[in-house]
């Protein structure tokens, strides 16, 4: 018995002695999990798998540091959180392309189509243009017309959304001015806008389930199907839009400038034998869910910041009294003097981002920051965690002080830079600020009683959202001169 003891504890020694000289020959010199015979990349693929890609990030950034190595699926992957690393990544061109599962971007049409994880970089750079083209320029100033409109159309309509107790779903509020708003500007056909939410979340829920699953995933009917379908659906939903447009342009004799919006573009490039219909129905699906996956729930998390501090509501309710009776709120100059405004969205995309980092490969050998870097290697930004480690004076709170003086661009990067960076990221900021400015000149929200950023849940896989249940993102939509005598009578 003892023997047997003993022999089976040296048995042990042996084999973690092995295992840890195996590791040692495997260690390269980027800190991270060790290596363990193959039990590192295991548990690091689990850990991505398990808890979500943003958080997992985030786990071992605060593990080992702002350099990281880890697996995923077995591909060595780094975690970058260093300014410096960040922006060497997003100047140059060796990092333009994404890396995803194969499997899972054919599910969801993105495999070599389309512009978010296209990685055919010739066919990538020609769908760009047409994205560049429809989210700068010209477009800016219809934008603002359009986000002041919509805004008030749906604000107008509030009683329909309101439940008896007096709450709105403020989220699904804000997911269905933008999807008005996308349409409007992108595509303009008529729609049934919830109907199409409900294929466009069920759409992001495939997305981030597939994005990084093992290849045996997609031969598991029962886990694969319902996930399949989603994608299928959303894929449907659009070639109907697209048909009833594409008879909309037919039907009309001459099209004017103001008739070019992005989808007309893209039908006109795929008469002229320059894009395949897949493609084109994969950038309008692409261009039509980009604002509700992220600018909705920006938003969202802004109308909860702004109650939790009424000093910075009062000073940007101030600044657009001070601001706005000068100008209208139709005029694109307006929105650039709102410099409080400005503030407080910057800061919001800061402390409570939702879209945190940003997945690439390196398409040539490389060395950043000294760290020698393998064609093939995957690359994750975690801008998010940059963000609250380096330059900020108050990193860790909610503070429009941090944007008291001007921010280098390399320490804030919501939007990232360089030639893969967010292609709409200007027309983002305005429409964040006219969608705010209309919502906020007539209404004060109050979250749900006792809800707040801490004690609503967040998951964070593909991107930070709240965790959609019962009530707890109700919010009650109240009058802003009513609000104001409140205040006046002291109540
Ligand atoms: C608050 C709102 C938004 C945030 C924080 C945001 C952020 C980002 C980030 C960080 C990326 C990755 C960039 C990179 O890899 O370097 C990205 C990509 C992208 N965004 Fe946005 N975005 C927002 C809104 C929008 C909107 C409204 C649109 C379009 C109408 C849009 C279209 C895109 C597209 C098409 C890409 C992929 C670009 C490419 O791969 O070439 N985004 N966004
Ligand atoms: C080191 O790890 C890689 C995977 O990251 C593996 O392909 C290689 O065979 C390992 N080398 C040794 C000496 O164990
Ligand atoms: C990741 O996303 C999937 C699909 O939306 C979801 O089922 C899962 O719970 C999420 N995981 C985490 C840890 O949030
Ligand atoms: C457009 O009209 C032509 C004839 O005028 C017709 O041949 C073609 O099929 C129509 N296309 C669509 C998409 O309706
Ligand atoms: C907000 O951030 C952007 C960079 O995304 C920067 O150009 C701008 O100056 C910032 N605005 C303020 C008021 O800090």
């Amino acid at each position: 018995m003892v023997v047997d003891t003993v022999s089976l504890l040296l048995l042990l020694m042996l084999l973690l002695l092995i295992l840890t000289s195996w590791s040692r020959r495997n260690q390269s010199d980027i800190p991270g999990p060790p290596f363990l015979a193959g039990l590192g990349p295991f548990l690091s693929y689990a850990r991505f798998i398990w808890t979500g890609i943003g958080t997992a990030c985030n786990y071992y950034n605060n593990k080992y540091g702002d350099i990281v190595r880890v697996w995923i699926n077995g591909e060595e992957t780094l975690i970058l959180s260093r300014s410096s690393a960040v922006y060497h990544v997003l100047k140059s061109a060796h990092y333009i392309a994404r890396f995803g599962s194969r499997k899972g971007l054919e599910c969801i049409g993105m495999e070599g189509r389309g512009i978010i994880f296209n990685s055919d970089i010739p066919l990538w750079k020609k769908l760009r243009t047409y994205f560049s083209k429809a989210l700068s320029g010209p477009s800016l100033h219809r934008t603002v017309t359009i986000c002041v409109s919509s805004t008030a159309k749906h604000l107008d309509n509030l009683q329909e959304m309101t439940t008896p107790s007096g709450h709105v779903d403020a989220l699904n509020l804000l997911r269905v001015i933008v999807v008005d708003i996308s349409n409007r500007l992108f595509l303009r056909v008529p729609l049934n806008e919830k109907h199409l939410l409900m294929k466009i979340q069920n759409y992001f829920e495939t997305w981030q389930t597939v994005l990084i699953k093992p290849d045996i995933f997609f031969k598991i009917g029962w886990l694969y199907n319902k996930h399949k379908r989603a994608a299928q659906e959303m894929q449907d939903v659009m070639e109907s839009l697209l048909e009833i447009k594409r008879q909309m342009i037919n039907e009309t004799d001459k099209l004017d400038d103001d008739d070019h919006d992005f989808a007309t573009e893209l039908i006109f490039a795929q008469n002229h034998g320059e894009i395949s219909p897949d493609n084109v129905r994969q950038c309008v699906l692409e261009m039509v869910i980009a604002g509700p996956d992220t600018l909705s729930i920006s938003l969202f998390f802004m109308l909860m910041l702004l109650k939790q501090n009424p000093d910075v509501e009062l000073k940007i309710m101030e600044e657009m009294n001070r601001v706005l009776s000068e100008k209208t709120a139709e005029n694109i100059d307006y929105y650039q003097d709102l410099k409080v405004l400005e503030s407080f969205i910057n800061e919001s995309l800061r402390f409570q981002p939702v879209v945190d980092f940003t997945m690439r490969k390196a398409l040539e050998d490389d060395t950043i920051d000294g760290t020698k870097i393998r064609k093939g290697t995957n690359i994750i930004l975690n801008i998010g965690f940059m963000h609250k480690t380096e330059f900020f004076s108050k990193p860790k709170e909610f503070s429009l002080m941090n944007f008291d003086q001007t921010v280098p661009s390399r320490f804030f990067q919501p939007f990232s830079c360089g030639p893969r960076s967010c292609v709409g990221k200007y027309i983002s900021m305005v429409m964040m600020k006219a969608i705010l400015v209309t919502l906020l000149s007539r209404y004060t929200v109050c979250p749900y009683q006792g809800c707040s950023l801490e004690s609503i849940r967040t998951t964070n896989n593909l991107s930070q959202h709240p965790v959609e249940d019962e009530h707890s993102l109700a919010m009650r939509f109240i009058w802003v001169l009513d609000a104001l005598s409140y205040q006046g009578t002291g109540i």
